[in-house]
Parts: C-alpha cells; structure tokens; sequence
C-alpha cells in the first residue's frame, strides 16, 4: 500500500464505542502534522437532527426527506479537532448525549446516509495528510489508505471513560445505562449487513484498556512512521 489514490497520505483508526479512538486519532493527527476526520460527528448530526424533529429512525426514507432539508459540513479547529455544523451552526455537547447516540447508529444503517457522507469524508481537509477514525474507514471510504488500525478496549473500562466525559453535564447517565447502551451500540454497528464496524483487512489491531494514551499514541506513531518491528 502507497499513498492512497486521492493523492495524499491516509491513515484510518476504526474501532469500538468509546474506545479513545477519537483522542488517539485526534493526538496521532497533530504528531504527523495531519487533519482529524472524526466521521463519527456526521453521524451525531444527522441523529441529533432526527431527535429534534421527531422523524421516525425506522422509515428511512422520513429520515432522507429530513437530511435532505438540512447542510452539514466539517471544519477543523486549531487544536485538529473536527467541528460539525448543522446550517452553518457548530454543533457541541449536544452530538455526546445517549439519546444522539443512539440515533446516529439507528441512521447510519441506511446505505443513502452513508453515501450522502462519502464524499465529504474522502475530501476532507485536503490537500493535506488526514487520519480518519471512524467504523468504516478502513473497509469503505480509504480501502487504500496507507496505514490502518482497529481500536479496542474492555467494556467496562470504555463505559467509565464514557461517565467521567458525561459526569456534570446534562448528558450525565450512570455507569450501567452507559454499559448497556454501549454494548447495544457496538453489537449493532459490528453485525449491520451495510459498511460493519470491523477490522479491515491487514489493520494493527491497538487495545486501549490498560496503557496511558501518550504510550498508545506512540507506539501508533512508530507503526505509522514504519519505527516499530
Ligand atoms: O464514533 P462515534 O461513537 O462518535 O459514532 C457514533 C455512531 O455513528 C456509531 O454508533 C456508529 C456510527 N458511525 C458509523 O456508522 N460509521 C462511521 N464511520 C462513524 C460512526
């Protein structure tokens, strides 16, 4: 594998629901110099969208109608994370809640909003490098990227981290509701007959239970930067 044939370096990052995938791709990013696609915003967005006007996660062509209502395009802020914005709004906290949650896995099965989503995601942040986190980044939208990683992490040390970012905010849920939703979230992403959230192909498989992220980020870095054995 070279560089890809958009004509820059691509490196993806899929994994599990709160995996830190999102800080190890964000941190990995700033290190190689690169922009952070966070695709799993895109999906928040079209969620949070169903959430306020009511449209019915199982019609799939109510929730078409209602995307097709609505912009949603990406930028990037200084510290490379991705910022969404629903009609020109940034959109924040809002796309972290469980109800969002939810609804973006619900959407995201439909092939029409995985493809409303294809191109804004391949163009991403060009000319430049771009490491790409989602669940299908690897398989479907950078089959050719350069370098591929699937992270992972034991569920309850996923759902802790998950509390401590919700703990004093609204979103706020206890311990075994984000367990539960979790576990839910994952089994449906993973089994979904359309663009599974799976390892692609020759991925570096990272486990992010135990170690301190720094070290992870690193020891991604030196797979990417072909430093390791
Ligand atoms: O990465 P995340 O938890 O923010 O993603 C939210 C949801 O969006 C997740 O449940 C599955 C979906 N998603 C997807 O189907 N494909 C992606 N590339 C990214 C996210």
């Amino acid at each position: 594998m070279g560089i890809s044939v958009t004509g820059r370096d691509v490196i993806t990052v899929d994994g599990v629901g709160a995996s830190g995938k999102s800080a190890l791709a964000r941190l990995l990013a700033k290190r190689l110099g690169y922009g952070h696609l966070n695709s799993g915003l895109l999906y928040r967005a079209a969620g949070w969208l169903m959430t306020r006007s009511g449209v019915d996660v199982n019609d799939a062509d109510k929730v078409m109608i209602e995307l097709s209502r609505h912009s949603i395009t990406l930028d990037k802020d200084v510290e490379s994370r991705t910022i969404v914005f629903i009609d020109g709004v940034a959109c924040g906290d809002e796309l972290h809640s469980s109800e969002v949650s939810l609804t973006a896995s619900l959407v995201a099965r439909y092939q029409p909003v995985r493809d409303k989503f294809t191109k804004l995601q391949r163009e991403a942040f060009l000319p430049g490098g771009v490491v790409a986190e989602g669940r299908d980044m690897g398989t479907i939208i950078f089959p050719d990227a350069r370098v591929k990683f699937f992270v992972e992490g034991r569920l309850e040390v996923r759902a802790g981290r998950r509390y401590e970012q919700l703990k004093g905010t609204p979103q706020e849920a206890t311990r075994e509701e984000i367990s539960r939703d979790l576990a839910e979230r994952d089994a449906r992403d993973a089994e979904r007959p359309i663009a599974p959230a799976k390892p692609a192909p020759g991925a570096v498989i990272v486990d992010n239970s135990d170690r301190p992220l720094d070290e992870v980020v690193e020891a991604m870095y030196r797979v990417v930067t072909g430093q390791s054995e």
